[in-house]
């Protein structure tokens, strides 16, 4: 896929492919993972609830651990580290980041109370605080995979895992919820390549 418009954010997004091979034993400095995981928690999120954890995967003896959870699939073995996102299930008690803002004199407290009412009543319905957390944690990961790309790394997003052992192995409470795994690293070799459909095949304008 390619359009005539190109800058530096644009050719970091059209340059991230899974890439499933990794320079093994690379260590990834840990001001650029800290970097990638404020890139993470910069993305948007409703309401500002912040529906995310991040549990960073990167000693051998927890990456061997996580390998079959995995489906062995090697790139959790290869790649510096594994990033498993989690989705918030609780995330309306997050609400509490306005907190500040009141505080500051930014936000009336009477806003601040209607919101946090708004968000509770709509956090009885577990499947919405479940969609929530899976939506909200996906765009975090995004900016993850993007951040990596951005300073020369590589990823590979994977659903192929078992939540239940991931969970159970490596303690996740309850209140999160496994969303995806990412590999990030050293590209060994690089990415197959991908197709994507047209645009004339994905885009409506107007209306159905
Ligand atoms: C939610 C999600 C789950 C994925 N699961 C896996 C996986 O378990 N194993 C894998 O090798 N790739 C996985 N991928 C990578 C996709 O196969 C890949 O992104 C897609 O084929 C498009 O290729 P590209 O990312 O290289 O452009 C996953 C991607 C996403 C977004």
């Amino acid at each position: 896929m390619s359009s005539s418009r190109k800058n530096e954010t644009l050719s970091v997004i059209s340059e991230r492919h899974a890439v499933k091979s990794y320079v093994k034993d690379f260590k990834m400095p840990e001001e650029d993972l800290e970097a990638i995981l404020t890139a993470a928690v910069e993305a948007p999120s409703a309401w500002n609830l912040q529906h995310w954890k991040f549990l960073v995967i990167e000693s051998e003896a927890d990456k061997q651990k996580l390998l079959p959870i995995a489906y062995n699939q090697g790139q959790v073995a290869e790649s510096s580290v594994t990033i498993a996102v989690l989705g918030d299930l609780e995330a309306n008690r997050n609400a509490v980041i306005y907190d500040q803002a009141v505080e500051a004199g930014a936000l009336p407290a009477e806003i601040r109370d209607a919101l946090v009412g708004q968000i509770n009543g709509a956090y009885q319905n577990p499947q919405v605080a479940r969609d929530a957390a899976i939506l909200n944690s996906a765009l975090a990961a995004q900016n993850i995979m993007l951040a990596a790309k951005s300073l020369g790394y590589d990823t590979c997003a994977m659903g192929g895992f078992i939540p239940a052992q991931l969970i159970e192995q490596f303690n996740i409470p309850a209140r999160y919820l496994p969303t995806m795994l990412i590999s990030v690293g050293k590209a060994q070799v690089p990415a197959r390549p991908s197709g994507r459909f047209p645009l004339s095949d994905v885009v409506v304008k107007g209306s159905f």
